[in-house]
């Protein structure tokens, strides 16, 4: 048991006190980075399908791949509360293989908890891993993967009927047991009122300033993904500019026989290099 690690409980404790911090991290090197930063909670999330493994949709990618990436994750993070988030047709299907899913994020990939996308079934299976004893996150508004069914990639709950379904689906993963609900693309006042309704926390992403705590696309936050830019997206560096200027420095040098220099070379004593070509002649 890791001393440092933060807490479900704690983050529980967080909402009206200050905000919440959430990215998204896919492997080691950024979740080290992240979690270093002080971040409270690290999602494995399914994005990873579109920002990473360059697929259309978040519904093409399946549990090997995610358990893939949580297990990199985990390995690094000592602070953060890391959260799987489970794929498409991972938990819609059947209860029990709803569970059996959930359970191998925490026993094999070691996260703290899982995420789940809201579904006409979703409060059932959101009962039982919660009854299991895995927290569970819910996540309203545009759910990605069944965006198909909701109209598409587009702003929910615009009108008072569907905003409302919004505030009842909050309320009823809030006595499921959810610890927290990310609202994704929902307009800021009706964030606001799910907010003040609840008394777990709310994480925004695309959903106003008033959510308890905020999550981003670390690969958006960073410049790393480029094939499109929500409207929500703050960029904070461009790091796909710097890195091409890095690859193109390499190139030029490797073309130019600048690189590698000596110090990036073994040497070998002139004596063994003598006996050496001595035994070859
Ligand atoms: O997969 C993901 O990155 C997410 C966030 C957008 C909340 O679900």
């Amino acid at each position: 048991m890791n001393e440092n690690k933060i807490t479900v409980q704690e983050i529980l404790t967080l909402k009206n006190k200050r905000k919440i911090t959430a990215l998204t991290a896919y492997d080691y090197p950024l979740a080290d980075l992240i979690d270093k930063a002080g971040i409270d909670i690290i999602l494995v999330g399914d994005s990873v399908a579109n920002v990473v493994l360059g697929m259309e949709s978040t519904t093409m990618i399946g549990m090997a791949e995610m358990l893939h990436h949580a297990k990199s994750v985990t390995r690094a993070v000592q602070h953060a509360l890391v959260i799987g988030d489970m794929p498409y047709e991972s938990y819609q299907i059947n209860p029990d293989k709803a569970l059996k899913n959930a359970a191998r994020f925490i026993d094999e990939a070691r996260c703290d908890a899982i995420k789940l996308e809201w579904f006409d079934k979703c409060l059932q299976v959101t009962k039982e891993i919660i009854k299991a004893g895995i927290p569970v996150i819910g996540h309203i508004g545009l759910t990605p993967q069944t965006a198909d069914k909701i109209g598409g990639f587009k702003v929910q709950g615009k009108d008072p009927e569907t905003a409302n379904g919004l505030i009842e689906q909050a309320a009823e993963l809030e006595k499921c047991g959810c610890f927290a609900i990310v609202l994704e693309c929902i307009p800021d006042k009706i964030a606001q009122l799910i907010t003040k309704k609840l008394k777990i926390p709310t994480i925004g992403i695309g959903a106003g300033l008033y959510c308890d705590g905020q999550v981003l696309v670390t690969h958006d936050l960073l410049g790393l993904f480029q094939r499109y830019k929500p409207k929500f997206v703050k960029q904070y560096i461009n790091l796909s500019d710097l890195i091409q200027k890095a690859v193109q420095c390499y190139k030029q040098d490797v073309l130019e026989e600048k690189f590698p220099g000596k110090e990036h070379s073994f040497g070998i004593s002139n004596d063994a290099l003598k006996t050496l070509l001595e035994s070859q002649a």
